[in-house]
């Protein structure tokens, strides 16, 4: 049962502050996995970073007048920043500009062009008729031929998520001078995904546990696969390592192409920062080793199609057969976890609509634990869900603050009180076993959910516990017991050892809150860790600093089982666990998101 766990969680764009559809995406759900995980025992590698190559982070940089590096410098911080704020417990969260990374990239690309899976071919490219330059696919608009979108960019379309062409793109036009481009004929490296598309559909056919949804949309995909171009005219970008190729100022990866092989990327760096530079292979060459990938729903294909054909070619298992490249026969994807999106009134989240709440502003008024809970409990797990600061308000007032941080804190208050220290139980009734019971069983119930990624589910029967509890107090009413101090005292240490059994049942999805309320019941040292933003020189670019987050996850007390307390344990006055949030900012929302702006 300790088959090592890769989280590999989606690389979010360095262009820009995350709100709290990309977080709902790929980031809660992610880390409440992998706590839980930990917690169970497994030997968990989570690793991310920022993806900062391509139109993305170009577009921003040419709106800010700064460079590609200056701008994702800029936001790769900002993003740490935001990830750590929420508690995300990446094992390493770096980036896609590192040294490293390029090596990775570019050996496991050699691998592919070994064994014959990626094919040159002519493409049409735009140029500008008036400069006679190249014309970048970010600056080309046009129809969307799939939706009719009139404007669709050169290389994506934001109206229906689908990745384009220039030369696909009805009426093109250049966005710097309106002018129509001409295109001309210019050569790019194709990944060859037909010659995968029956090992493909022999691992897609095994994953029968996966999401419906994410299963059918990949298994829909698998009748038209096309030659796909993985090298750009562009000069921001890992270059390519092929004679002829490797010197072209204009000719660059496609980021999609080394983004994925982030997921590598980021192991090997992790494990060569940890002093064992093969430790990465545990979690990718063993065939027990497990990898869930967590994204949103706009970035399956990349996952449940392209990186398992990159792995397929680099291992030599496509139709054309071939060795196994560098890196060894790398696993295949367990799961590709993918969330439905966070709207705001029926729009997609998004920074040029003004629909957006930044991460950064919620963390700093409401915590971390709240947009966690919010998540994981009414999030964009299996549908579409629309944010609104009315159910926001009422979640977190009516579950986590009258539920869990009213249950902490009368059960703790009154053994303080009466007894200043854990109460000692003695004989006890039907109703103390049956609600401890109930608590206990409740780790398999959860457990089972955390581990198939059922989030909503599992924060819901961690709750039923809370509930449970709170109606235990009201029936039992120890206040009511001042001549039977023993019954009290037992009442109590019932109540104590459920709060400490539903602490932990939350802690993968409240670890800010499972660490305090850890030390209202007497305890000490880490129960729950945190990731730490550090400042670490690139391990191959001598002077380059780059931003990371780490942490010491092996250290933490967590476990996922029912941990006795400990009788005659000092307990001091609790604080609150939660703040209550005014009613009227459902009607309003706070200042900074306004509703109806
Ligand atoms: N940057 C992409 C996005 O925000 C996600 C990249 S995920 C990875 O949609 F697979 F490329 F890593
Ligand atoms: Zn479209």
């Amino acid at each position: 049962m300790s088959n090592p766990v890769l989280t590999a969680v989606a690389w979010p764009y360095a262009n820009g502050p995350r709100h709290i559809g990309h977080v709902s995406g790929f980031g809660v759900p992610s880390d409440v996995f992998s706590r839980y995980m930990r917690m169970a025992g497994r030997k968990v590698l989570m690793v991310s970073g920022t993806d900062e190559h391509g139109t993305p982070i170009l577009v921003q940089a040419d709106a800010e007048g700064a460079t590609p590096r200056e701008t994702a410098d800029k936001y790769t911080r900002q993003i740490a920043g935001d990830l750590a704020g929420l508690g995300l417990s990446y094992d390493l969260f770096t980036r896609t500009t590192t040294g490293n990374h390029y090596k990775v990239t570019q050996d496991l690309f050699l691998g592919l062009w070994k064994n014959g899976y990626v094919i040159p071919k002519t493409q049409l490219g735009a140029i500008s008729p008036s400069t006679g330059r190249t014309l970048p696919d970010r600056y080309i608009e046009g129809t969307c031929p799939i939706c009719g979108y009139d404007s669709a960019r050169g290389d994506q379309c934001d109206n229906c998520g689908n990745q384009l062409d220039p030369a696909d793109l009805k009426n093109p036009r250049s966005k710097i001078n309106g002018e129509t481009p001409v295109f001309v004929e210019t050569e790019h490296l194709f990944l060859d995904l037909p010659s995968f598309a029956g090992a493909l559909g022999e691992y897609l056919a095994s994953r029968a546990d996966w999401r419906p949804n994410v299963l059918k949309f990949s298994q829909n995909l698998l009748d038209d696969l096309r030659p796909r171009a993985i090298t750009r005219d562009l000069d921001w970008g890992v270059p390519i390592p092929l004679d002829g190729w490797r010197d072209m100022p204009m000719k660059r990866f496609y980021v999609w192409f080394d983004a994925v092989i982030g997921y590598l990327s980021a192991s090997v760096e992790w494990a060569r920062r940890s002093g064992d530079d093969d430790a990465w292979q545990e979690f990718w060459t063993n065939p027990d080793a497990q990898s869930y990938y967590f994204m949103g729903k706009d970035n399956i294909v990349f996952h449940s199609l392209i990186w398992p054909s990159l792995l397929l070619g680099h291992n030599g298992a496509g139709d054309k057969g071939g060795e196994p490249g560098p890196f060894g026969t790398l696993n295949l994807p367990t799961e590709v976890v993918s969330s439905e999106f966070l709207k705001m009134s029926g729009a997609k989240f998004s920074t040029s609509r003004g629909t957006v709440i930044y991460v950064e502003d919620f963390l700093r008024e409401f915590g971390p634990d709240a947009l966690r809970y919010f998540i994981s409990v009414g999030g964009p797990e299996t549908q579409d869900v629309d944010f609104t600061w009315e159910e926001f308000v009422r979640r977190i007032n009516f579950e986590l603050a009258n539920e869990w941080g009213n249950l902490v804190n009368r059960s703790i208050s009154m053994a303080h009180k009466n007894v200043g220290a854990i109460p000692r139980p003695t004989a006890p009734t039907a109703a103390d076993e049956e609600l401890k019971a109930l608590s206990r069983a409740a780790f398999g119930v959860v457990g089972d959910n955390l581990r198939r990624s059922r989030f909503k589910q599992a924060v819901g029967e961690a709750m039923r516990v809370v509930g449970a509890a709170n109606k235990y107090i009201s029936d039992q009413e120890p206040w009511k017991r001042k001549d039977d101090p023993e019954r009290r005292d037992t009442i109590l240490h019932t109540a104590l050892q459920v709060v400490q059994d539903a602490n932990t049942l939350l802690t993968p999805f409240l670890p800010h809150a499972a660490q305090k309320v850890h030390e209202a019941l007497g305890g000490t040292g880490v129960w729950a860790a945190q990731p730490e933003l550090r400042e670490v020189e690139d391990l191959d670019v001598a002077g380059r600093i780059n931003p990371i987050l780490t942490g010491d996850y092996a250290a933490e007390q967590a476990r996922w089982e029912s941990t006795p307390i400990e009788v005659g344990r000092p307990l001091h006055k609790p604080t609150p666990l939660f703040a209550k949030l005014e009613p009227k900012l459902g009607e309003t929302g706070p200042e900074w998101a306004p509703i109806g702006a």
